[in-house]
């Protein structure tokens, strides 16, 4: 028998249905951003981190659906690019540039200071931006790198603008998380970098994910009542550049397998824009949702009531913050 007729046998064809079909139930079901009607017209979102991978989906969905979007990125060069690229594919010309860099608490109070000076509105909050596998490092504030950036800055940046989104309530928060959130633990004192000499760099992102998850559902308790809600998404596991602080080999292992495996950055986004615009989340206040838009109980560590106060308290201490959300 040659080839082509051993590749048309009845039996391949049966399994490439039957394959096709699982895939298709698979997908089937799952909430899809493209089949979502609601428009942004006369609404503002930010979008940390939104020069590339799920930051840029979600803003450029944003911007599709008509909002004015908000790009806070860290480099003015690559930000411009990201801009240049929504406005093109969307002609939404309501698309702007911020720089944020939230590893460092001056530049999250800036930021903050120009929104809350230039903006009307803000209805959808999305804190995206997030490192990985970067080496350990104290900031000029006295703060690690990563549990700044991951953690420390988006809890600052969300209470300073939480008084403007309870304005235009009914408005909505989405920290980005991940499943990994589930292997890490609670150490107050690595905040400051403490106690890190036997962490290993990738358990520290997972640790900030945690974090992201405690931070929403702290947040969500303490707003009850007041039209804004709080989720934290898993966006599954993504090809994304968060991998660019790793080594060479790992990055390529990483590639390869996540060709078969992986979700693309698009499909990653999807969780995120659920939770931020479709009516199905609406009211979903402190949930933790997974990749396939389904309400999962996040990990037993992110529900002890006294372990998240103690993390929301060390965090106003961390980054000097007195008050209630809105300080
Ligand atoms: C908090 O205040 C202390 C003392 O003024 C200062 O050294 C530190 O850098 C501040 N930290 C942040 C995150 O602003």
């Amino acid at each position: 028998m040659d080839m082509l007729s051993l590749l048309s046998h009845p039996v391949w064809f049966l399994c490439s249905l039957v394959l096709a079909v699982i895939l298709h139930m698979q997908k089937k079901g799952r909430w899809d951003p493209k089949k979502c009607r609601v428009d942004l017209t006369g609404k503002t979102a930010i979008v940390t981190g939104a020069n590339t991978g799920i930051g840029k989906c979600v803003a450029l969905d944003f911007a599709r659906r008509n909002g004015r979007v908000i790009l806070a990125c860290r480099s003015r060069e690559r930000g411009q690019k990201a801009l240049e690229e929504i406005q093109r594919e969307t002609g939404n010309r309501n698309v702007v540039l911020e720089i944020l860099d939230t590893s460092s608490m001056s530049s999250v109070r800036a930021f903050a200071d120009r929104i809350l000076r230039n903006e009307k509105r803000l209805d959808i909050l999305v804190n995206n931006a997030g490192v990985s596998g970067m080496p350990r490092a104290i900031t000029s504030e006295g703060l690690e790198a990563t549990y700044a950036t991951n953690h420390l800055g988006p809890f600052l940046l969300t209470n300073l603008l939480v008084d403007l989104m309870k304005r235009s309530a009914p408005s909505r928060i989405v920290f980005l998380a991940s499943f990994l959130h589930k292997q890490g633990y609670i150490d107050t004192s690595n905040l400051h970098g403490k106690n890190l000499e036997k962490q290993k760099v990738h358990k520290t992102y997972k640790c900030t994910k945690l974090m992201n998850v405690i931070c929403a559902r702290e947040l969500a308790e303490r707003l009850k009542n007041t039209g804004v809600t709080v989720t934290s998404v898993n966006p599954g596991i993504v090809m994304t550049e968060v991998m660019r602080h790793y080594n060479l080999l790992f990055r390529a292992i990483f590639n390869v397998i996540g060709i078969f495996f992986f979700k693309s950055a698009e499909e990653g986004a999807a969780s995120t824009i659920f939770c931020a615009v479709s009516e199905e989340a609406e009211g979903l206040n402190g949930q933790y949702v997974d990749s396939d838009c389904v309400i999962e109980l996040p990990s037993e560590k992110a529900r002890d009531p006294a372990v998240n106060k103690k993390l929301w308290e060390a965090s106003e201490a961390a980054t000097n913050r007195t008050g209630g959300p809105g300080q």
